[in-house]
């Protein structure tokens, strides 16, 4: 809850929003990646985005480090991890980029793939590049102090539900549609709430679940650990609830993990993924989701859809914005 010294100050003293800058980056790599929807080509899709978010970030004032990055999963191009970007001059910060969550979505034209960067002071953000899955559990702030990861999921569903003065049966759980579900999408069903079965794109779940007038009440499972992170910044924002487990593959990551300073049996807080509420998160659509509108050609225009979220005021902007064809594709890609 927010004091009113807290108020006074946001209100008297009104600081630098660096998502407004940063949704930038996020519209031109939506925009880059527009040609490639539906094409069937995901390295090229993500490359298009990666070039264009990269373009962009490199205009905004901050010494940004990126600190996850997404691609070593699946080797595609990627914005590394260390890479600097910005000016150099500006705040110090940690950056988890995705420039595109969903790639596969945005090769096969369907739902819910955006471009997606995360922002927060240097050094606050974890870093678990060195384990590639988490697990997660996300809901709005109704879950604080009565959800929790270390429990079955119908407790927690029956928990949400009291808390939220619904039915179990009115629960929508947002899940990636894996076959290392199967047991968590039964026990959900079995408890009586409904499934969201997405097909890729955990970070537009978690945000669903987490934000006001959503459908979605919660989102489970085990998805990649960047978008854990990218998630944590946006569920600050929110005023939501987040814990995450790192979820190895086997011995050796857990080895790698750990001596990198992992801890792979401790749940993570929100607070322990990304420290501080100075935490900034942009996105824009890039396929339409419940969460976004896709990138859309109209004419002579672009029209993209965006969030801008800041975790210390708790603001949570919609940018629409339409950006002329002519300026931003080529004549074969049009
Ligand atoms: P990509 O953008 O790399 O395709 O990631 C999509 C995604 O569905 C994420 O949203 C999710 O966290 C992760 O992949 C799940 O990994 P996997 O597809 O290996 O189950």
């Amino acid at each position: 809850m927010m004091s009113s010294t807290d108020a006074d100050s946001l209100y008297l003293h009104p600081d630098r929003n660096i998502a407004i800058e940063l949704v930038r980056a996020t519209e031109a790599a939506a925009i880059r990646s527009y040609p490639w929807i539906g094409k069937g080509d995901k390295l090229g899709a993500d490359g298009a985005a990666v070039d264009a978010m990269r373009a962009f970030l490199g205009t905004v004032d901050f010494e940004g480090v990126v600190v996850i990055g997404e691609g070593e999963k699946d080797a595609a191009p990627m914005l590394f991890n260390g890479e600097r970007v910005g000016t150099g001059r500006g705040p110090a910060c940690d950056i988890a980029v995705d420039p595109i969550d969903g790639t596969s979505l945005t090769a096969a034209g369907r739902h819910n793939a955006l471009s997606v960067i995360a922002v927060a002071d240097r050094g606050t953000m974890l870093d678990a590049s060195t384990v590639f899955y988490m697990d997660k559990i996300v809901t709005d702030a109704t879950g604080i102090g009565v959800v929790d990861i270390r429990r079955p999921i119908g407790e927690n569903l029956r928990a949400l539900a009291k808390a939220k003065g619904k039915d179990v049966s009115e629960l929508r759980v947002a899940v990636l549609n894996r076959e290392r579900h199967e047991q968590l999408i039964a026990d959900i069903r079995e408890a009586g709430a409904g499934t969201r079965l997405m097909s890729d794109g955990d970070v537009a779940g978690g945000i669903n679940a987490a934000r006001y007038e959503s459908r979605i009440d919660m989102c489970v499972g085990i998805g990649g650990s960047p978008e854990g992170i990218t998630t944590a910044c946006a569920i600050k924002a929110l005023g939501g609830f987040m814990q995450g487990v790192l979820a190895p593959k086997d011995d050796a990551e857990r080895a790698r993990g750990e001596a990198a300073g992992l801890d792979c049996d401790r749940v993570y807080e929100l607070n322990d993924l990304v420290r501080g509420d100075n935490t900034f998160f942009v996105a824009t659509g890039v396929t339409d989701g419940e969460l976004l509108e896709g990138v859309r050609k109209k004419g002579p225009i672009i029209r993209t859809e965006s969030i801008v979220l800041r975790g210390k005021s708790g603001t949570i902007r919609r940018i629409v914005a339409d950006h002329l064809v002519e300026k931003w594709l080529d004549d074969a890609d049009r």
